[in-house]
This record gives structure tokens, C-alpha cells and sequence, in this order.
């Protein structure tokens, strides 16, 4: 037997009191038990999303089903629409929006750098007809972390234009203020900040992006929020919910409640500075900017000399620790150390102690404990 830890930035691991919540016993949807269940999934879900003004949306969909969900609610075919990116699944809400024929500008920069705010002014400023900002706050591939306030201090400012977050490694793990920020669409997903399987995804959709949906003409239709929106009248969905799901998401919400979203944020914080300080002390160099680190996930350079395929199963086949490895063009040059939801001191330490026995077995030099010291010092600071 080989216990495991799942160290990857989603899937996430859930704790054991949502586990026993999925196994219960099935219900039908269309029952008080389950308009309970929903009540509780859309409180909380505004709770974790910082909002009363928008609505909170839930589909049975992975995080990308949300992220198509606000195309094709929010745009007509042809609507000008400005996608920033520094990853891979900013440059997804790219494809997505091509896929549907709105007029696409990028700005695109490099994975090691932070979206800059004052690009999107500038362009905004030259484009007044620009109907849609899309934006990653933590992008899951780099560890970046974009300014999305600075953004949606600048996008406030057009009333005919949204602006559209993916966080779906940022809710639970960063702040994000939906409402005093002015982000019209935030989403997120299942398998990372709220502790769940993979398999439901959430959207907020402000007054300002109710006021897009009217004017869309995109063809919509499982994803269509009004649907949702006139459903959750009567707490209900208006296709068959992931029951079980809904029901982990409840317990989940009241995990998140007890320890409150501030304590959730710092939480995080610490365990991704300890994490940090850890990989630097073994002589690792991180990926992410120093004007841009996100508490998600920590990407760091494999050092010279070692193969990163090799690392990433050594400390999964041997050591029983699965992190992520680099993807694209920093497949096998970084690995990703994931810590976004259900984490704590002790899952740091041991991610760092199989990842110093695995450095050690592919015959990188460095002190022996120096990375578990440097992370000790961070968690009793
Ligand atoms: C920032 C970000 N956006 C989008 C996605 C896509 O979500 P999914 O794989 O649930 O469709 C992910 C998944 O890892 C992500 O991290």
C-alpha cells in the first residue's frame, strides 16, 4: 500500500465530510430536500464570490462550459471583444470566442509576465465599441496572477463593454471582490478552490451583463442563463443537476463559511509562500514573476541536468506525491505544485520532502532538508 497526496492545481482533494455528503442516498431533484440544496449552493457560492449584486449560475459542465457559457451570453456574432492572456487557458476564452465569430483582439504576452491594465486602457481608449474584456486572474499554466481590480477599475468606465474574469483557479485561493471590483462575469469550477470532484461549474452575471445577455443573439441553448436565472426563482435547475455534486457543494459552502473567505485567502497565501521559499531554498528557480504570484499553484524550472518527465514520476510512482507537470512549450522544463483548497502545513512539507528524495535520486546537488527548513520557517513565522 502507498498512501498518495494529490498535489495538483485541479483536480483538487475533497475533504472526507463532502465525500460522505456525495455518498448519501439519491434524491430527486425536484423536491424541497433539493430546493434546500440549492438555496444553500447559491448563498454560498455569493459568499465565495464576494457578491450580492450579481446572480450566482450553476451548471453540470466543467469550468469550461462556464467559460463558453459567457460568450454566448454576453456577445452577438461580430461584437468586438479584447482577450488578454499570459497562458494556455487564457488563450482558450481566444478560441472560444473565434469559435463563435465575434471580432477578436489579443493582447497575448509571454507565461512569465502579468497582464498589464494600461494596455487594456490604451486599447479601450482606441476601440470605445469594444463590447467584451476577457481576462484570466489565475492562470493555472504560468502561476501568474492578473490585476483583474485594475482592470475592472478601467472597464467600469464603458457602459456598453463586460468584463469577463476566469477565475477558476482564483475563487478560494485569491481575493476577488466580484461586486467592489466591478467584474461582471466571474467564474469558477468544481475541482479547485471549493474542494469538489470535477463536474459543476459557477458564473456571477452582474447587472451589466444581464443588460448584455438581453442584446445577444447567440444561438444558447443548454447554456442559456436565463434559464437558469428564472429556475432559481423556484431554487431549482432547469435541467437535471448533478445531485450529488450539489449536495458536496452544500457541505463544501459550510467548510468554507466556518473558516470564512478572508482566512481562506491567507491560508493559502502562507502555504504558497512556503512553498516558494521552499523550491528557492534548494537552489529552484520560480517561474512566476515576483509582481505576479498567484497562491493556486507554484511553478518552478526543473534545474539543469534533470529530465522533468522523470521528477514528476518519481515522486508519483515512488513517493506517492502527484503534482502537475509544465504544458506546451515547458512540458518537462517546469513542474507545478499545486495548493488550492483542501490543503495544509503538513501537505507542503511532504511535497517538498519527496520533492528533495526525488531531486537526490536524479542526482541534482543541494543540502539534504534545506527546502523543508526554509518552508518550517514559513509556517511557524
Ligand atoms: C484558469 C483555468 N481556466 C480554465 C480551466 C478549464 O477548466 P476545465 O478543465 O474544468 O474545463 C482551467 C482548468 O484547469 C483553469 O485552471
Amino acid at each position: 500500500m502507498q498512501k498518495k497526496y494529490l498535489m495538483t492545481p485541479g483536480p483538487t482533494p475533497v475533504p472526507s465530510e463532502v465525500l460522505l455528503a456525495q455518498a448519501r442516498p439519491m434524491i430527486h431533484h425536484r423536491t424541497p430536500d433539493f430546493n434546500n440544496v440549492v438555496r444553500e449552493c447559491v448563498s454560498g457560492l455569493k459568499y465565495v464570490f464576494q457578491t450580492e449584486l450579481s446572480d450566482v449560475l450553476i451548471f453540470a459542465s466543467s469550468g469550461t462550459g462556464a467559460m463558453e457559457s459567457s460568450v454566448v451570453n454576453c456577445f452577438c456574432a461580430g461584437d468586438k471583444v479584447l482577450v488578454c492572456y499570459n497562458g494556455k487557458f487564457g488563450q482558450r476564452m481566444q478560441l472560444i470566442s473565434e469559435a463563435y465569430g465575434l471580432d477578436v483582439t489579443v493582447l497575448e504576452y509571454g507565461w512569465q509576465q502579468v497582464v498589464d491594465p494600461a494596455d487594456i486602457a490604451a486599447h479601450l481608449k482606441a476601440n470605445p465599441d469594444t463590447r467584451g474584456v476577457i481576462i484570466t486572474q489565475s492562470e493555472t499554466s504560468s502561476g501568474v496572477l492578473n490585476d483583474v481590480k485594475a482592470v475592472g477599475a478601467i472597464v467600469a468606465d464603458y457602459n456598453d463593454c463586460v468584463l469577463i474574469v476566469d477565475s477558476i483557479t482564483g475563487i478560494g485561493a485569491v481575493d476577488c471582490k466580484t461586486d467592489e471590483w466591478h467584474l461582471d462575469v466571474v467564474m469558477t469550477g468544481s475541482q479547485k478552490g471549493l474542494m469538489l470532484p470535477p463536474g459543476l461549474a459557477a458564473v456571477t452575471v452582474s447587472p451589466k451583463a444581464w443588460k448584455a445577455y438581453e442584446r445577444s443573439t447567440l444561438p444558447k441553448f443548454y447554456f442559456d442563463w436565463k434559464k437558469y436565472l428564472k429556475n432559481l426563482e423556484k431554487d431549482t435547475t432547469p435541467f437535471t443537476p448533478a445531485v450529488s455534486l450539489m449536495i458536496g457543494l452544500a457541505e463544501s459552502i459550510k467548510l468554507m463559511r466556518e473558516e470564512g473567505i478572508e482566512n481562506i485567502i491567507t491560508r493559502h497565501a502562507r502555504l504558497a509562500e512556503a512553498t516558494r521559499k521552499g523550491c528557492e531554498a534548494l537552489g529552484l528557480e520560480l517561474f512566476a514573476p515576483a509582481e505576479g504570484r498567484g497562491n493556486a499553484v507554484t511553478p518552478v524550472w526543473v534545474p539543469e541536468g534533470v529530465d522533468g518527465k522523470k521528477l514528476v514520476s518519481l515522486m508519483k510512482n515512488k513517493h506517492g506525491v502527484t503534482i502537475a507537470g509544465g504544458q506546451d512549450d515547458y512540458t518537462g522544463r517546469i513542474i507545478r505544485i499545486g495548493h488550492l483548497g483542501y490543503f495544509g502545513d503538513f501537505d507542503i512539507i511532504t511535497t517538498l520532502a519527496a520533492l528533495e528524495m526525488s531531486l537526490m535520486e536524479l542526482g541534482y546537488d543541494f543540502e539534504p532538508g534545506s527546502g523543508i527548513k526554509a518552508a518550517e520557517a514559513v509556517l511557524m513565522g
